[in-house]
């Protein structure tokens, strides 16, 4: 059976994988070919990467699954919504649905795109509920028999935040809280008031938030440890003129876009980070309840808070957690794929995801015909973690591209930027020289996942950089590029299985200094995608501060 699961919704992260009798081959975001961060175009440049690596016809094609359902129920509850005044009528709401609703149905919910493009195919084409794929993109990666599953996101159809149970392969739907009781929404909303992009950039305001102190009263925009926490959308919803009126009203001026950040600004981050926490605490409690179940399985944008998954993961009130590391509407997809195998009462494969290198590799031959394109001057190594280690134990900035690109919004030692975390400067070095980023950000540590007890005080496994833990004090000056203003940290758990050479440099890294840990960020420079082919690699390179690439077996020196 050969199923291609995508993710379009016309909004954001669009999305293409490949399932082959329940494995998944390859996945990879429409952005980093189109090169257009969070592209939410049809995904054809996904799905076409997919049919090559599958070697695979679209007249092959078993499924073609769509992580949304048809546009209709998706018009229909916001009419509803109108009607009962839970959602702001205005003149731009309605205008928003109503030319969303259109578009969506003349275009098939994307199928007629898919078959103008890549012809006449015999599969069925599937459109899944949003919630129920982002379900199975958790449960059906977890591993876990049986499970509490929660989605929460900025919206899906008529679902903000919906609870399941998985069991033997199957997921039974026990609670959905419709938009616009959102807390994808909430976070979206203070993320635009603090002069950052909504939906796309809440990051930003989770890394400002301990810089703030407690003292700001949010209790009209949300009860967050109420079951279900509840939020007040009519005082969060955009004004015609698309600012943030009803925060405005009660917490003053909204920020305006790169100017300065004040006192003010923090301890909002700061209240609203915290209010996202109880919120999510309170559901996952009431999912634990609801299903009986202390293994818990997370997605769905708002799964993307680190800081409050790290919280409930050291909680007490959850055995084990998987947060699917695309937990965002890219992963989507994931689900989607697998949604045929529930047909006839079946069940889904239920397979661990220990790694996410699930997108197209380059070999040497290809490296070099990029490097020679651009007359790039190169050295070869026979040995590039070791190269690698000795490069940046003299505190050399690099850029790491080797093997199958990661999916999801994280590098993971494929497409990454590594550096020394010993270094106390270097934060600020490879902020002003490479990532032109905040200054408030923090940049995560890939820890070998043998010595990650010994930097951590909850040494969670932690292969996707999606929950934060705390430094241990005595290492905090060991490591101080990534560890927070509040001492936490966002650690990879690198293991020797998933990801050997990786693995081998941050031990010959280790060997060197006596440190087991790399300071790993995305390969990308501010506002664009994370490098996808060789000549996405040079150019950013040539483009920033860093000293020198290792990419295959070359090195590339400035
Ligand atoms: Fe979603």
């Amino acid at each position: 059976m050969l199923a291609i699961g995508i993710n379009y919704s016309q909004m954001h992260d669009s999305s293409a994988c490949i399932v082959r009798d329940g494995e998944l081959l390859f996945a990879i975001a429409e952005e980093r070919i189109s090169r257009v961060k969070h592209d939410a175009g049809f995904p054809y440049n996904a799905i076409r990467a997919c049919l090559e690596f599958a070697k695979a016809k679209p007249a092959e094609l078993d499924d073609v699954c769509f992580g949304w359902q048809p546009p209709g129920p998706f018009f229909l509850h916001d009419l509803k919504c109108f009607a009962t005044r839970r959602m702001p009528l205005s003149y731009l709401n309605l205008l928003n649905s109503t030319r969303y609703f259109l578009s969506v149905r003349h275009q098939g919910g994307g199928a007629k795109r898919f078959t103008q493009r890549f012809g006449p195919t015999r599969a069925r084409m599937r459109f899944v509920d949003h919630h129920l794929a982002h379900a199975l993109s958790a449960y059906a990666y977890s591993g876990f028999e049986e499970a509490a599953v929660v989605v929460m996101d900025g919206r899906g159809a008529w679902e903000a935040s919906s609870i399941w149970r998985g069991r033997g392969g199957r997921l039974e739907h026990i609670l959905t809280i419709p938009w616009p009781n959102s807390l994808g929404l909430f976070y979206a909303e203070f993320t635009r008031y603090l002069g950052f992009q909504k939906y796309s950039d809440e990051w930003k305001l989770m890394g400002l938030a301990p810089y703030g102190r407690p003292g700001v009263n949010l209790r009209e925009f949300i009860h967050p440890e109420e079951s279900p926490p509840w939020v007040n959308v009519r005082l969060l919803g955009e004004s015609a003129s698309g600012s943030s009126s009803g925060i405005a009203a009660l917490l003053g001026p909204e920020r305006v876009p790169e100017s300065e950040i004040n006192d003010r600004h923090k301890d909002i981050a700061y209240a609203v980070q915290e209010a996202c926490e109880t919120a999510m605490m309170s559901l996952v409690r009431q999912a634990i309840k609801m299903t009986g179940c202390r293994d818990l399985c997370l997605a769905g944008g708002v799964a993307l808070n680190s800081k409050a998954n790290g919280k409930i993961a050291a909680s007490g009130f959850v055995e084990r957690i998987f947060i699917q590391p695309a937990a965002a509407d890219d992963g989507a997809a994931l689900g989607a794929a697998l949604a045929p195998y529930l047909d006839d009462n079946g069940c889904v494969p239920n397979r661990a995801m220990r790694h996410v290198y699930l997108g197209p590799s380059f070999d040497d031959a290809a490296v070099e015909s990029a490097l020679k394109t651009y007359k790039i001057r190169y050295t070869r190594t026979d040995d590039p973690a070791k190269a690698a280690a000795e490069l940046l134990v003299r505190g050399k900035i690099l850029g790491w591209f080797q093997g199958r690109m990661e999916f999801g919004p994280r590098a993971l030692g494929s497409r990454s930027i590594l550096a020394d975390p010993r270094d106390p400067e270097m934060n600020a070095k490879v902020n002003q020289a490479v990532k032109f980023r905040e200054w408030w950000r923090p940049f995560a540590p890939s820890i070998l996942a043998e010595k990650a007890c010994e930097y951590l005080e909850s040494a969670a496994d932690s292969p996707f950089m999606i929950l934060t833990a705390h430094v241990r004090p005595e290492k905090r000056g060991v490591i101080p590029a990534v560890t927070h203003v509040d001492g936490s940290a966002r650690p990879q758990t690198v293991e020797k299985e998933t990801n050997p050479l990786y693995w081998r440099l941050i031990d010959e890294f280790g060997k060197r200094t006596g440190v087991y840990v790399l300071l790993n960020t995305s390969f990308n420079l501010r506002g664009e995608a994370i490098v996808h082919t060789p000549t996405d690699a040079v150019r950013t390179f040539f483009s920033s501060g860093m000293d020198v690439l290792v990419i295959g077996t070359f090195l590339v020196e400035k």
